[in-house]
């Protein structure tokens, strides 16, 4: 039941069931006319975003959920923008373990409603993701830290340093690409550091030759800031990018990531939310795969750096598709467009003009004419 137990012997170890609904084990496809247009051919994805949730959290909430059942764990409690929490409600509710979630104040409606029907209880925090303190962040870290320690919960935020055995569910991914056909470089949608972390690690230890690229928005880019030698520590003061689940001032793994990045021979590039938008709208207009924003984050950083001449054209690059566009409807509004209403009656009228608009198709004469032969 699920797609990571083949590991088993490289995780931590498990007795008995896995808590699974059939994550892991994701596809990588190619993206010929996406790779065209930014300068990368060979461009690749790795589909994170078909995971039963929708996102590769769900990597690490089944290994979480399954250590938790193990242990006796009375329930689980964590941070979150919407993902994380996604994925922790529905393993929760398979192992029968309820749970508290910490949500941004931002999380959108498309990630809320999913973890309040599997029963978890959300609460949304004030000064943590938009617009939030490093300083809030780490005095919510800490509480959720505190309050599983004090009453036998899970802690089941998805950072190594938070949660360093559930965390090894991502490793898998690295896993994954290195079986397949290890690329040369992979980007990685970077927050908090640990997708990075865990995808450095599980190359490195299937001996793949991979660089780890972190890929931020430039509102909130400690970790490639760092790598880039502007800051002697990965960490801002604020956060000012909109990019949901990008939005960590104070990055819990952001040294491990650093270091992961560094010897893995990668770098760290950041980009505007604008040139994620676009990059949102390339993936669905020019391949068919709509992912929310921050998922896009790894193919903005990949064109940018395309454009700069740090990649080359015959390069061989996998981006990891983090998460759905379902999960954020509203981020894509912007750009797919109005939608009209007819009438039965028009139905012909309206199509008539889209045979024009797409497919060049002339124009109908005007009724009661004969159409000319
Ligand atoms: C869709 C998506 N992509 C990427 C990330 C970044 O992962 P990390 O915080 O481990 O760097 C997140 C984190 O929430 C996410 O939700």
């Amino acid at each position: 039941m699920s797609g990571l137990s083949r590991y088993a012997d490289r995780l931590p170890p498990i007795a008995g069931d896995w808590v699974g609904l059939g994550e892991g084990a994701t596809p990588t496809v190619a993206l010929p006319r996406l790779g065209v247009a930014i300068g990368l051919p060979r461009l690749r994805a790795k589909c994170e975003q078909v995971n039963p949730t929708g996102s590769y959290k769900d990597r690490i909430a089944a290994l979480s959920l399954t250590l938790a059942r193990e242990r006796g764990q009375r329930g689980w409690i964590a941070t979150s923008s919407g993902n994380a929490g996604t994925s922790l409600g529905a393993y929760g509710a398979r192992a029968g373990l309820p749970g508290l979630l910490l949500a941004t104040p931002t999380i959108t409606r498309e990630k809320l409603v999913p973890i309040q029907a599997v029963g978890t209880t959300v609460v949304r925090v004030a000064d943590i993701g938009t617009g939030g303190s490093a300083a809030a962040a780490e005095a919510v870290f800490a509480t959720v830290r505190r309050l599983a320690a004090q009453h036998d919960l899970f802690l089941g935020v998805t950072a190594n340093a938070l949660n360093p055995d559930g965390m090894r569910g991502a490793d898998t991914i690295g896993y994954e690409l290195a079986e397949e056909d290890a690329p040369q470089v992979v980007y990685v949608p970077t927050g908090g550091g640990g997708l990075s972390v865990c995808i450095a690690r599980g190359l490195a230890q299937a001996d793949a030759p991979t660089r780890v690229v972190v890929a931020q928005p430039e509102g909130c880019a400690p970790i490639a800031r760092a790598l880039a030698g502007e800051l002697e520590q990965p960490r801002v003061e604020r956060c000012t990018t909109a990019i949901s689940g990008l939005q960590l001032p104070s990055p819990p793994d952001g040294d491990a990531a650093v270091a992961g990045v560094r010897a893995s021979g990668g770098w760290g590039t950041a980009v505007g939310d604008e040139a994620i938008l676009d990059a949102q709208r390339l993936l669905a207009r020019l391949e068919g795969l709509f992912v929310e924003p921050a998922a896009a984050t790894g193919v903005a950083a990949a064109a940018a750096d395309a454009a700069a001449g740090r990649l080359a054209r015959d390069a061989d690059v996998v981006v990891v598709l983090t998460g759905s566009g379902a999960k954020d409807l509203a981020s894509a509004a912007g750009w797919a467009g109005a939608v009209a209403d007819c009438e039965p009656g028009e139905v012909g009228e309206v199509a008539a003009r889209w045979l024009a608009d797409e497919l060049d198709v002339p124009a109908p004469p005007a009724t009661g004419e004969a159409p000319a032969r």
